[in-house]
């Protein structure tokens, strides 16, 4: 049972937030102490976690995400393990935080996105996270808020960037024009102008993050690494430029925003054909890894000159998401950028691995408070909707 009236009125919440990224390397829990709620929200980080996938279920995800595999049974059947591996990813989170389930108010669930359909006219998007809140709920006597993105596109939105709303939140500034980049498998990100209010927003999602990068890893490799550990195999090698060139002139990056993207466009078979085009050219495996991390270099500045700086200054990148913690990334954005400092969410607080979980948190706090969640000039909806749906303890 959960009184949901006492609930909202409890202030401080501990909240824990959780989240699966399209990088689907695993689950990052965070628990916060979230004080108040809308423009009044303050947060308070208590400690966080990174719970990466089993290879087996990551294997299965991996399946899910393409048609041919994704069967209705794999995904009913997957949906309700997910949900036990979300409520170890939270007990751990729990724990970390020195805390037992009864002390935690509520649970911000994303789950993870198998399949994501960007609205092409009005009404025609669709959405699916997986992740059964009830399990949770039923493991840990937690309430549990989930299934955040189906409200915005019923209202007529992209379902996505939802972080914009925390993002305001956490880190808008009176004098200073920030960009808070998330660099995830997808790269999304916040335009925060000085002094605005949260309609002065702009958000969108840039085009690949470490999705790509991640992709030709694991091709190269033949499955034996995820990812660029600590950008070593870019700065090994050279970026080709003229590819680059050619593979911004895909129109994803010129479209102006509101505008998302997924694995369904930069997944595995686009990872594949950048490498076929990098071996004719007669490239190393550095040198692809490399062109991969100044494509994503590449998109994020040239989307910031084009859509960005017409609105305002720009005096702050403040990146998080795994890819900050890829110094090859972080310094060639750094140099693409200038005079934009790049800074990382830690500054603030915030562990930069757990940005998207603690937004989830926040969003969860919003939900049972009645409150707005999605940012309608960032995702497209008609109108502002409480994101979420309840399950109780
Ligand atoms: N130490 C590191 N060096 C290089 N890349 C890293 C490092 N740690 C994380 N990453 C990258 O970050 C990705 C995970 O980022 P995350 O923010 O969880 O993305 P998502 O939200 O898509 O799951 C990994 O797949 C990897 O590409
Ligand atoms: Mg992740």
């Amino acid at each position: 049972m959960t009184d949901w009236t006492a609930l909202r009125a409890a202030d401080p919440k501990i909240i824990v937030g959780l989240m699966s990224g399209t990088s689907a390397d695993g689950i990052d829990g965070a628990v916060a102490r979230v004080h108040g709620s809308g423009v009044q929200t303050r947060v308070e980080m208590i400690a966080s976690v990174t719970v990466p996938y089993p290879s087996p279920d990551r294997r299965e995800l991996f399946a899910l995400f393409s048609p041919p595999t994704g069967t209705v049974e794999r995904i009913c059947a997957f949906n309700f393990r997910l949900g036990g591996l979300l409520a170890q990813a939270a007990a751990e989170a729990i724990a970390a935080a020195k805390l037992r389930p009864d002390q935690v108010h509520l649970i911000g669930s994303h789950g993870q996105t198998i399949y994501h359909i960007p609205p092409q006219s009005a009404g025609a998007g669709s959405t699916l996270q997986i992740g059964e809140a009830a399990v949770i709920a039923e493991r840990l006597g937690i309430p549990v808020v989930s299934d955040f993105r189906v409200r915005d596109m019923a209202a007529g939105g992209q379902g996505a960037p939802l972080v914009t709303y925390a993002d305001y939140l956490l880190f808008r500034d009176a004098r200073r024009g920030r960009a808070v980049q998330n660099l995830g498998g997808i790269g999304n990100v916040s335009y925060l102008p000085p002094g605005g209010g949260i309609d002065a927003l702009l958000a969108f999602d840039t085009g690949p993050g470490n999705m790509v990068i991640n992709g030709v890893v694991e091709l190269i490799s033949g499955g034996a690494m995820e990812f660029d550990r600590e950008g070593g195999l870019a700065a090994a090698g050279r970026p080709d430029e003229a590819l680059v060139e050619t593979l911004l002139a895909d129109p994803y990056f010129a479209s102006p925003p509101p505008k998302t993207t997924g694995r369904e466009k930069f997944g595995q078979g686009y990872a594949a054909g950048l490498l076929a085009s990098a071996r004719q050219r007669g490239l190393s495996d550095a040198d692809v890894v490399a062109t991969a991390t100044l494509l994503t270099v590449e998109s994020i500045a040239r989307a910031y000159r084009a859509f960005l700086l017409p609105r305002g200054p720009l005096d702050d990148v403040i990146i998080g998401g795994g890819g900050s913690h890829n110094p090859v990334l972080r310094q060639w954005l750094a140099r693409s950028l200038r005079p934009a400092q790049v800074r990382t969410t830690d500054e603030w607080g915030i562990a930069s691995l757990a940005k998207e979980a603690v937004a989830f948190a926040i969003l969860a706090n919003e939900a049972v408070t009645g409150n707005p969640g999605n940012v309608p000039s960032a995702t497209g909806a008609a109108h502002p909707v409480v994101l979420g749906k309840l399950v109780p303890a």
